[in-house]
């Protein structure tokens, strides 16, 4: 079952008017949804203007979301006008405070369609800190053990480390096939052989942007497993309900929702799920009561058991903010016009040629828009079929002030998958004793370490996709590359 959410909603014909002369009219034909979409070249207008004004084509809304100026308005306007004090006590800014944090709370999992009896909301400082808190109190052992598919973000991956500690094998589900996806038939056994224990899949990948079937959070209960939905990627431009979908751990980080406030994520768990749990320390906010002389301590009975120290409460009072305007914008909406640019990029990348008639571009993952987010990962090739360095092309589209992202983007599994990298081929890492990323290239014999990767977003247009599209065209077509004077790759 996947959420019921068309990839292409609004199918009936919009009238087609000469009012956005700078949108090809082929655009326009295969992709009618986009007129239903206009609401947003308004916001456009109203509230992401910095985008125009400062020249940038931002094209990484899978790193970071974007704040609208009437977040940031309604920020000053609230600092100005409220004490907030730390919520630790019971004066009057600190129940102020308090207050803020927990109608944060409530608006979120009113967003999320989730059952207040059911959900608790826990406040992390990102989508890794939610991770964390899941893998380091995990109860795996020798029979509880790890599942993964092999397309995970690194902060899931990471989770394997507490894994190991305490015994507990990890297993990956295998991507495969041209889309690069995780089949079915092939988690299912994966989940079979392992047994029981917790399994980790990202509702979208921040790699291909492939989406995996939601289903696989009931099949994998039904089998016995623990499910943490990773959501980073995938919320911004879906909608997630958890009246349908219901896994026991969904992980988010708020910047890359609504691009402010940045240094919060969420950790939703079900209740249930939470109090299966063992955390490994206590701190200031997470215990009821804890004794010196004796080392005794008694955790609180609630989700503030896993909230180290004081939470970030200025920033959550901005969430329900962003959320309302996420809203009043509406999630179908965004989710409509970022299926369209997708859909534009990928048939546009997939026609570029060479005047020798060869491909300008090699795509990973899905090339149509089924089943997949708004995050494309292609490589370009020069007119000798060669990779162009994923360096160059970062360093020449941030001189075209294009934001976008370059590299492996912490998706090691799906990057191996997108250049045909077999364990096999990786087994001479083993030996490796330094941890720089050209000696791991080099090793494994590898021209590239990733991909480009572009990403649409909720302020994002159809003059971005065509720019974009110009400045590959212009800079790339008929161009021999080579790497000579790149800097060195520190990181992936
Ligand atoms: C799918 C996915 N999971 C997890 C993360 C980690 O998010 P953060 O760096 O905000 O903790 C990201 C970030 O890109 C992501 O895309």
């Amino acid at each position: 079952m996947r959420e019921e959410q068309p990839d292409m909603p609004f199918t009936s014909q919009p009238m087609i008017t000469d009012a956005h002369p700078g949108e090809p009219e082929e655009f326009r034909r295969l992709f009618p949804a986009y007129e239903h979409t206009r609401v947003l070249d308004e916001a456009r207008r109203t509230d992401y203007t910095y985008l125009d004004v400062q020249n940038h084509l931002y094209l990484d809304y899978a790193g970071a979301g974007l704040a609208a100026r009437r977040q940031q308005t309604a920020h000053l306007e609230r600092v100005q006008n409220m004490v907030l004090g730390n919520p630790h006590s019971q004066n009057p800014t600190s129940l102020a405070a308090t207050e803020l944090v927990e109608q944060a709370r409530t608006r979120i999992l009113e967003y999320l369609q989730a059952d207040p009896d059911e959900y608790a909301v826990i406040f992390t400082g990102n989508a890794t800190g939610a991770a964390r808190l899941v893998g380091e109190s995990y109860p795996f052992t020798r029979r509880r053990r790890l599942v993964l598919t092999a397309d995970n973000h690194n902060s899931i991956n990471g989770i394997r480390e507490f894994a190991r500690r305490k015994n507990a094998a990890t297993t990956y589900a295998a991507i495969t096939g041209p889309d690069l996806r995780v089949e079915t038939e092939e988690l299912r056994s994966v989940l079979r052989r392992a047994g029981r224990g917790l399994v980790c899949f990202p509702a979208q990948s921040n790699f291909t942007g492939v989406q995996h079937p939601l289903d696989w959070v009931p099949m994998a209960q039904e089998m016995g497993y623990d499910v943490l939905l990773d959501a980073a990627a995938y919320l911004p431009t879906n909608r997630l309900s958890l009246a349908t979908t219901q896994p026991d751990f969904l992980i988010l980080s708020w910047y890359k929702i609504i691009g402010y406030p940045t240094g919060l994520g969420c950790l939703i768990a079900r209740k249930q799920a939470l109090s299966r749990l063992q955390r490994p320390w206590f701190s200031g906010g997470t215990v009821r009561a804890s004794s010196v002389g004796v080392p005794w301590h008694s955790l609180a009975p609630d989700e503030t058991a896993f909230e180290d120290g004081t939470v970030n409460f200025q920033g959550i009072a901005d969430i329900p903010i962003g959320l309302d305007w996420l809203e009043d914008l509406g999630p179908e909406v965004i989710h409509a016009r970022v299926q369209s640019l997708t859909g534009w990029l990928l048939h546009r990348l997939t026609g570029l040629r060479h005047s020798d008639g060869s491909p300008m571009a090699r795509i990973y993952g899905p090339s149509t828009i089924v089943h997949r987010g708004g995050t494309v990962a292609f490589n370009l090739l020069d007119v000798s079929g060669n990779i162009v360095d994923e360096r160059l092309v970062a360093r020449e589209s941030a001189a075209a002030a294009i934001s976008l992202r370059t590299g492996c983007v912490c998706n090691p599994g799906a990057g191996e998958a997108a250049l045909g990298l077999t364990p096999r081929d990786l087994l001479p890492l083993r030996d490796l004793r330094t941890g720089s990323l050209d000696d791991y290239l080099r090793l494994i014999g590898l021209p590239t370490a990733g991909a480009i990767r572009v990403s649409f977003g909720l302020a994002s247009n159809a003059s971005d996709a065509e720019r974009f599209l110009a400045f590959i065209e212009g800079t790339y077509r008929d161009r021999l590359t080579d790497s000579t004077g790149l800097p060195a790759r520190d990181r992936c």
